[in-house]
This record gives C-alpha cells, structure tokens and sequence, in this order.
C-alpha cells in the first residue's frame, strides 16, 4: 500500500507515522510528504529519511481550486491507497474532497463534533470540559465533519492552560493516528450501524 501524507508544519504527527511503520514494519510506502508552506519543518525530517518530497506554495496560485488542482496532480502521481492529512491546514475544495472521497484522512485535536476548527485546546478548557482528546475521521466537503474512524481521550488535569493540554494531545495523536491509519490500510474499520468500528471492537 502506498500513501501521502500533506503537511503545513511541525509534521510531528507525519514523523510519528514514519516511525511507527519502520519499527512495525508495515507493508506500507509513505511515497510523497507535500507541504503547502515550501519552509514546513517536516520537510526536512522527510527529506532525512529519504522520502520523496513536494513544496507547493498555495500563495503561488490565483484560486483554491488552482491550488488543489496542482495539488492533485503532485498526489495522483504516487496513485495512493490513502492520502493523509497532518497538520495540513488549508480549507480543500468539495472537488479535491470528493476526488479522494473514502481514501483521505485528518486529525483533528479534540473529540469531535466537540470544537472543529481552531483553538480546540483554548475553547475545551473556556468550556470546562474535563476530558479532552482527539477523532481520526474520514475528510469530507464539511470541515471536520466526516465520519470518525478512531477517538481516544485524555483528562484535563487542574492548572492546565492551552500549551500543557495541547502537549498531552498531541502525545496521544502520535499513537493513536498511526494506529487509526495501519487500522483504515488493513481495511480492519468496517461501518456498522452508521458508524466505523474495529472489527474486534479495539476501537
Ligand atoms: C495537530 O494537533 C493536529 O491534530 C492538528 O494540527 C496539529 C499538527 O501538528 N490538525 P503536527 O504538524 O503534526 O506536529
């Protein structure tokens, strides 16, 4: 199987996917990381480890749908299984979205419906919440509102401001995405009853 994975940033949660599928030894090709921010970090952890990668810089083209379109090509040409988004943090049009309908994934730092879009860690702690966490899902035309694949938690503990609690998500995304992703790969995710399920449950 062969995947892409896009990113903005850090790419810590791309890192902790390329890690995790060398010490497994997955079956899996991580063929291309694309960046739509030509200075993203990650780039250069990919790059370290031999992985093919794109800058694309979306300021670079007059429309969205300009964008996507080149942003197609740069994935279509690894013929993906799944398209792996990490910390990608542009709006995708419903175009590029149903193209890869079924096959592309996000993370998205907190339990959701609970909080899509930003500031999910500052917007948790305003509300009070007292468990916090993060959805791999299914991407579709609506912004974090595909169907969830996996969900995991984490407690907020007392005295946490943004930074601490972002901290402890962001540790529990880099173990639970790459298994959500090994999971949607092995086809081991099935929909019952409106909803995605490990088909022993460990979800
Ligand atoms: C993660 O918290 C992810 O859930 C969100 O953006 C952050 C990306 O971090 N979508 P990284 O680039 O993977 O380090």
């Amino acid at each position: 199987k062969k995947v892409v994975i896009l990113i903005s940033g850090r790419g810590s949660n791309m890192e902790a996917i390329v890690h995790t599928a060398r010490r497994e030894a997955w079956d899996v090709e991580v063929a291309a990381v694309i960046s739509n921010r030509p200075e993203a970090a990650g780039l250069a952890f990919a790059k370290a480890q031999g992985i093919s990668t794109v800058a694309l810089d979306h300021k670079a083209y007059p429309t969205r749908e300009a964008f996507d379109a080149a942003l197609m090509d740069a994935i279509d040409a690894h013929a993906p299984d799944a398209v792996v988004l990490a910390g990608f943090m542009r709006i995708l049009t419903p175009g590029f979205t149903e193209h890869y309908a079924g096959r592309l994934l996000n993370i998205h730092p907190s339990l959701l419906p609970a909080f899509p879009g930003l500031h999910t860690h500052r917007r948790a702690l305003e509300a009070g919440c007292q468990l916090a966490g993060a959805t791999v899902h299914l991407v579709t035309a609506e912004l974090d509102h595909g169907p969830i694949l996996a969900q995991a938690m984490v407690p907020v503990l007392a005295g946490d401001d943004e930074a601490r609690l972002a901290q402890r998500v962001l540790s529990l995304e880099h173990q639970m995405y790459p298994r959500a992703l090994a999971w949607f790969l092995a086809g081991e995710l099935r929909q019952e009853g409106g909803r995605m399920q490990h088909r022993d449950g460990a979800a």
